[in-house]
This record gives structure tokens, C-alpha cells and sequence, in this order.
């Protein structure tokens, strides 16, 4: 479970982009965060794996208080995050970058179970190097395979869809599912995956936000002024 303390977050030049947010992540459910460009999803996500730190107020996971843990000391309390763009090592194998993911030499099989999962063909992958030559939805496949290898308790991904829009969206809804007995966090705009979300957190413009099961949410949005904030997402 994560908690949300009273967060607030201003940079140099733009204040309250969060301001005075307090939720509770449940556990062992799906809370999809969502809301137009701009209006703090990612910079909210970083904040909970510890990337920015709040102005003020306070990050708790399972009854601690984590707002001074590293990025580090959090993902080894069961915290992992797959970034929005995937993070690239040029060089090495998809099957060295599980195993480090992992932290232990992994058989091709277990390897092949991972990529399997993201709907790659696992065994044109196993070998290859990361590199250039990898496209952007490729990237992001294994980026999502090598969470599913950090393991962990808490998962947040940060739009998740980008850039795989010719895999199939099932694919991606299914390890959600697959994930079932983890708290998630998903930032994303897609019906797909709001419809398999427990709760939503509805980000609005200066820090404005809602918080709700996905049936108290999704009739909200079809209120004119909350329908234009999500319209306005779509780039
Ligand atoms: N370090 C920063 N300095 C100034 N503005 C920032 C900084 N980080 C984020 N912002 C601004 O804060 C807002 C929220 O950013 P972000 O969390 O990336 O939004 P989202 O993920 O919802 O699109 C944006 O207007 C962005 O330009
Ligand atoms: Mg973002």
C-alpha cells in the first residue's frame, strides 16, 4: 500500500504542480492515474519512486515512512517503476539485461518466459544487443519485461502504452491482470486500462484533483468541464 501525505511539488518556475495531495494507493488493486498533458502524472510517479522529492508532505509504503528513501533503498522495499521512455544500455543482451533485473543467471526459458509475456517472439530476442536497431515499441517491451523481472510489490508504470500501439492492447491489459496480486499505479489516457482499474485519480490543472472508484470517476468525466480536461490529452 502507498500513501500520499499532504504532497506538494513546485519547481523553479511553475508552482503547485501537486498541491496538498493526499490518497491512499490500495493494496493488491489498480489505481489509474490520468489527466491532461501537463497536469503532474509523471512528476506525481517519480515522486513516489523517490526520482523527485516533495516540496513537502510525506511517502509511506506499508506503514513507513519512505520520503527520505533513495531510489535504491525503495526498490528494494518491493517498489519498481518502468519509465515513460524506456532506459537504454547500448551493448548488452535483452538476456543480460533480465538476469541483472532479475539479480540471478537465468536459463533462455525463464528469459523466454518474460519476453513472452510482452508479445515478443522470445527466442529472436534472447541475443540481441540493445542497440539503435531495436524500434521504440520494441524498447518498451522490454523495458516492461525487465520490471516484471525486478519484481516486487508496488509497480507504477508511467504510459505504458506509448509507442506499442501495434501490439495488441490485450497484451498489455493481460499483465496487468497477471499482476493481480500487487498494488498497481498505471499513468495512462486509454479506456482499456481505465476500464480494468480499480480506482482513478483524475489530475486537473494547478494541483486540482479527484480521487475515486472507476465508476464515481468515469461519471464524472462525462461532466462537459472534467470531458474537455481529458480530451485535451490525447497528442
Ligand atoms: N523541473 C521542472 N521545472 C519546471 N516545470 C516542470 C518541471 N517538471 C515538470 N514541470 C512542469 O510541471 C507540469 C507537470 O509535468 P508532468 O508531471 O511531466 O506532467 P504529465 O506527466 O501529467 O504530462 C508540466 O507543466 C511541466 O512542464
Ligand atoms: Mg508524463
Amino acid at each position: 500500500m502507498i500513501e500520499l501525505k499532504n504532497i506538494n511539488y513546485s519547481a523553479v518556475d511553475k508552482n503547485d504542480i501537486i498541491k496538498d495531495l493526499s490518497i491512499v494507493f490500495p493494496e493488491k488493486k489498480i489505481t489509474v492515474i490520468t489527466g491532461a498533458n501537463g497536469s503532474g502524472k509523471s512528476t506525481l510517479v517519480k515522486i513516489i519512486m523517490g526520482i523527485l522529492k516533495p516540496s513537502s508532505g510525506e511517502v509511506w509504503m506499508n506503514g513507513k515512512d519512505i520520503t527520505n528513501f533513495s531510489i535504491t533503498d525503495r526498490a528494494r522495499n518491493g517498489l519498481t517503476m518502468a519509465f515513460q521512455q524506456p532506459v537504454s544500455f547500448k551493448g548488452i543482451t535483452v538476456k543480460k539485461l533480465i538476469e541483472i533485473a532479475n539479480g540471478k543467471s537465468l536459463s533462455v526459458g525463464q528469459v523466454c518466459e518474460y519476453l513472452s509475456k510482452v508479445g515478443l517472439c522470445a527466442k529472436d530476442y534472447v541475443n540481441r544487443e540493445l542497440s539503435n536497431k531495436l524500434s521504440g515499441g520494441e524498447m518498451k517491451r522490454i523495458e516492461l519485461a525487465v520490471s516484471l523481472a525486478k519484481g516486487g510489490s508496488v509497480y507504477l508504470f508511467d504510459e505504458p502504452e506509448a509507442g506499442i500501439d501495434l501490439w495488441s492492447f490485450d497484451g498489455l491489459v493481460g499483465i496487468f491482470e497477471s499482476l493481480k496480486d500487487k498494488t498497481i499505479i498505471i499513468v495512462s489516457h486509454q479506456q482499456k486500462i481505465l476500464d480494468i482499474a480499480d480506482n482513478i485519480l483524475l489530475l486537473g490543472a494547478n494541483g486540482k484533483y479527484t480521487f475515486g472508484t472507476r465508476d464515481e470517476i468515469m461519471s464524472s468525466i462525462h461532466r462537459p468541464r472534467v470531458c474537455r480536461a481529458l480530451e485535451d490529452t490525447h497528442e
